[in-house]
């Protein structure tokens, strides 16, 4: 099986932007760890990173046919981006969202997703881990669909 994992604006930034927020592991670190731990789990795992909604809305698309799981951490486009939902929503790709902050113990603006309901569920609060718990939840899930 196939999966996706999805970086959306700023998180090429990781393990310098705000570390009391996000941490000190970098991008391409938790990319590698993906990789690793899905290779372990018999997932391929890609991985794209974004600062362009539209970058990412293409990649969605591309995503059908070729993915058999998304993995999506929006972002801040998390908050209000009616079109990265929608193409969420256009493709039949399940995906999970991922935030590596809790988000709901931030600005209130934070607190709201247009993304996650077009998604399965979401992981969030939990750091970096977030993206592996959600790859375990991709293994579970294209055993027992
Ligand atoms: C984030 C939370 C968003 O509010 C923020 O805009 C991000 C990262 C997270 O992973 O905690 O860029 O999605």
């Amino acid at each position: 099986p196939k999966v996706l994992v999805l970086h959306g604006p700023n998180l090429n930034r990781l393990g310098k932007r705000e570390p009391e927020v996000y941490g000190r592991v970098t991008l391409e670190q938790v990319n590698d760890r993906l990789q690793k731990r899905g290779a372990d789990m018999g997932l391929e795992v890609d991985t794209f990173q974004s600062n362009h909604e539209g970058a990412l809305i293409d990649r969605i698309h591309e995503a059908e046919g070729e993915y058999d799981y998304l993995i999506i951490n929006p972002g801040a486009y998390t908050h209000y981006s009616y079109a990265l939902r929608d193409a969420l929503a256009s493709v039949g790709v399940p995906a999970i969202e991922v935030h590596i902050s809790n988000v709901h113990q931030r600005e209130a603006f934070r607190g709201v997703s247009v993304t996650a309901p077009v998604t399965e569920g979401q992981i969030l609060g939990f750091g970096p881990l977030g993206y592996e718990l959600a790859l375990q939840v991709v293994k579970e899930r294209v055993k027992n669909p």
